[in-house]
């Protein structure tokens, strides 16, 4: 599965919508010698994203489109090509994005879902993971394709739910793993 990139740096582009831990630890990741990552733009679909405050702190290019129309994937695309991005990490990126956009990066974008996928693809995986009484959860870096949260597994890890677990306790713990999982995922696709 590994792509060779030679000496050349992937510019990517990470994509959130909430707090931005992914996005942080994947810029801590990005600084390091092994990373073949440099992180050159961060999109939001929500102005009130905390994770924003990371453009600021690392002097990283920053935008914002709500994404309720098609007109703000044409901007975003317009932004992409612009800033010459080869990458798009999503973060915690709530919005689904169309067929269109997603083709027209030709399987470059990558996605951090929190479960054990195919369990729990979608929303409220912490909630359904407990009420169903499963033994494990975890999280996965996975390909983008055009069905939800099924494209193509890069890596994933398992997590152990507790009996007194609940979903703000599970998401936690997972958290903890998926700033892990990110960098390792994006050093086995792309290797030097
Ligand atoms: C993470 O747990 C991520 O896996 C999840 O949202 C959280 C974002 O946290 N993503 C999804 O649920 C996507 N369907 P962060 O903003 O602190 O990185």
């Amino acid at each position: 599965m590994a792509i060779s990139t030679g000496s050349k740096i992937i510019k990517t582009a990470v994509f959130i919508s909430g707090t931005g831990s992914n996005l942080k630890s994947l810029i801590k990741f990005s600084k390091l010698k092994e990373s073949p990552i440099s992180i050159d733009l961060i999109i939001s679909n929500n102005p009130k994203s905390k994770g924003l405050k990371y453009a600021n702190i690392f002097k990283i290019k920053k935008k914002v489109f709500t994404f309720k129309n098609m007109t703000d994937e044409k901007k975003t695309l317009f932004e992409l090509k612009k800033n010459k991005i080869d990458l798009i990490c999503l973060a915690g990126f709530m919005k689904i994005l169309s067929k269109t956009f997603i083709k027209s990066f030709k399987g470059n974008i990558l996605n951090i879902h929190p479960s054990f996928l195919p369990k729990f693809k979608g929303l409220n995986t912490h909630e359904r993971a407990i009420k169903k009484k499963e033994k494990y959860s975890g999280c996965t870096v996975h390909f983008v394709n055009s069905k939800l949260d099924s494209g193509k597994i890069i890596l994933q890890k398992k997590v152990k739910i507790n009996k007194n677990d609940d979903p703000k306790s599970l998401a936690k713990k997972i958290l903890i793993q998926e700033h892990k999982l990110y960098p390792k995922a994006i050093l086995k696709v792309f290797s030097h």
